[in-house]
């Protein structure tokens, strides 16, 4: 028994050595995966807004999904400055160092985001269809392309 616990206690302290370590491990690999989880953030978003865009658009039949889509891009664009923490323009990104030197800017833009999602998930709880599809557009272009447009690298010209 006491041989357990003395094995258990080792191996928990390599365990503990490791954390340290991967604690102490550069900045650049914070950096990175900030970055990574940035973009699957984004990219929920987006797969929201594309599932979306099919049921508004009549694609599929899952009318009945369209209010989770909503809630989800309230909650997923709510506070989207944090998954910009200082330093992340760095590495495999397509965000613009241009977002912390107009850092209020971005802020405004990522909190009008949030509000545009709100509105959108109003209109579907209405359930006009016209209005539904006007508040997604607007929320596209208020959003998502307001945004891109100055805070991210444009492919094309790269
Ligand atoms: C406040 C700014 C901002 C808003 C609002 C915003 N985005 Fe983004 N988005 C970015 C930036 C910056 C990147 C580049 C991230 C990177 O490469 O690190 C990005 C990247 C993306 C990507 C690519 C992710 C990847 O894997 O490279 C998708 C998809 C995306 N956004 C969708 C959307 C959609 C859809 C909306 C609107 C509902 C939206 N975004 C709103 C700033 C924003």
């Amino acid at each position: 028994m006491k041989r357990l616990v003395n094995t258990v206690m080792c191996v928990c302290m390599i365990g503990s050595v490791g954390l340290s370590t991967a604690t102490w491990a550069s900045d650049e690999a914070a950096t990175k995966e900030a970055i990574k989880y940035r973009k699957n953030m984004m990219s929920a978003i987006g797969g929201h807004m594309g599932a979306a865009w099919q049921i508004i658009e009549g694609k599929v039949e899952h009318k009945g999904d369209l209010a989770m889509h909503t809630q989800a891009l309230q909650v997923l664009s709510q506070d989207l400055v944090r998954l910009f923490p200082k330093g992340s323009d760095k590495g495999k990104t397509d965000a613009l160092p241009v977002i912390w030197e107009k850092w209020a800017d971005f802020e405004k833009i990522s909190k009008q985001a949030s509000e545009y999602a709100d509105k959108f998930a109003r209109a579907v709880a209405d359930g006009d269809s016209a209005k539904i599809s006007q508040a997604y557009r607007e929320y596209g272009k208020q959003a998502c392309k307001a945004c891109h447009k100055d805070y991210r690298k444009d492919k094309k010209k790269k």
